[in-house]
């Protein structure tokens, strides 16, 4: 393995052994007529099943779970999505105070999700500036330890467990895709899949509106979103960094771009097909797989692992649901 990426299969076979028990083996489902759609075989890893209802945890867990015992008073984050939501139960389980710090705009269901699992909110402006000079000014506070949602190396070897489970679960999987944002599920998972089987290839998905992944698999070089992108898949809005973009040079096979409306559509397919209820970033690798692209880019490989990455919906901003006629009766 390079020695110049952040992290190693050891780190992540460590991580998994730090882990285990604490975080769910997520089931890997199957469906016929998804299938009979994509002409290929599919195995989806439910990670909306998983504690937190992302794959997050294991990321966050690894981290409060690595850190020097007894040097830490509290740990402190600027992600008021899913990283926030499982680096407070990782604290939790810990017995270590959580601060986390959020936008004032953030949706009410983030923040009572982050407080449900005992973590102390913390409020910025919406601006990315706002967020990180809050957070800094939070960890000098509290002595506290920030968790970098997708940079930290303790939490790229955590999210990369899912794919030492997913190999064994699936003996004769030939690719898998992944959803990218900051990369720390794509790099923790290239590094300890391309160590045991490199034959299978790590396919990236990641929003048209979002393509940073894309261009910079292109250029050769690190090139982040110009401006904060506009996505529905909104846990994919941010950039991959510098300690997972070294990793995706090198291991990621291609990156797969989708639009909007190709999310959405894969997304209700799920949705009607298998009966799971995953937020829209959950749907890019089947969006993926669904493009023209992917047919002439990928279109002899069969056995096909999906990244179920996550199912926290924000089930008010599904207006049906809340519509009067469907509560006065
Ligand atoms: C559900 C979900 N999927 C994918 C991602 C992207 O993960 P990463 O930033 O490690 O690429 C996130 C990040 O928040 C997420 O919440």
């Amino acid at each position: 393995m390079n020695p110049s990426y952040c992290v190693t299969l050891r780190d992540v076979q460590e991580a998994q052994g730090r882990i285990q028990g604490l975080v769910h083996t997520t089931p890997v489902m199957t469906c016929s007529s998804l299938d009979a759609l994509t002409s290929r075989k599919l195995f989806f890893k439910c990670e909306l099943l998983q504690k937190t209802g992302s794959f997050k945890i294991r990321g966050a867990l690894n981290a409060v779970k690595s850190l020097p015992s007894g040097t830490c008073n509290a740990v402190v984050t600027h992600s008021s999505g899913n990283h926030g939501q499982a680096l407070a139960l990782a604290a939790k389980i810990m017995g270590i105070p959580a601060h986390v710090v959020v936008p004032t705009t953030a949706a009410k269901c983030k923040k009572s999700a982050i407080l449900g699992y005992g973590a102390f909110i913390v409020d910025c402006e919406p601006t990315d500036e706002s967020r990180i000079e809050v957070a800094a000014r939070t960890v000098q506070k509290t002595g506290g330890v920030l968790i970098h949602p997708n940079q930290d190396p303790a939490v790229i070897a955590g999210q990369g467990t899912i794919g030492l489970e997913v190999i064994q679960q699936v003996p004769g999987l030939e690719a898998l895709v992944i959803p990218v944002g900051g990369g720390g599920m794509l790099a923790g998972i290239a590094v300890a899949v391309k160590a045991i089987k490199p034959e299978v290839k790590i396919f990236a998905a990641e929003p048209l509106n979002a393509d940073d992944c894309y261009r910079s698999k292109m250029k050769g070089v690190l090139t982040p979103n110009p401006q904060p992108p506009i996505t529905i898949a909104d846990g994919v809005k941010t950039s991959i960094g510098p300690n997972t973009w070294p990793v995706i040079r090198d291991l990621v096979d291609d990156v797969f771009v989708v639009t909007e409306e190709e999310i959405k559509s894969a997304t209700r397919l799920i949705w009607e097909r298998m009966k799971l209820l995953v937020e829209p970033t959950a749907g890019l690798g089947l969006a993926a797989i669904l493009s023209r692209r992917f047919q002439e880019k990928a279109g002899d490989i069969h056995n096909i692992g999906v990244v179920l990455c996550g199912g926290n919906v924000d089930l008010s901003s599904m207006g049906w649901l809340i519509e009067p006629s469907m509560n006065s009766s």
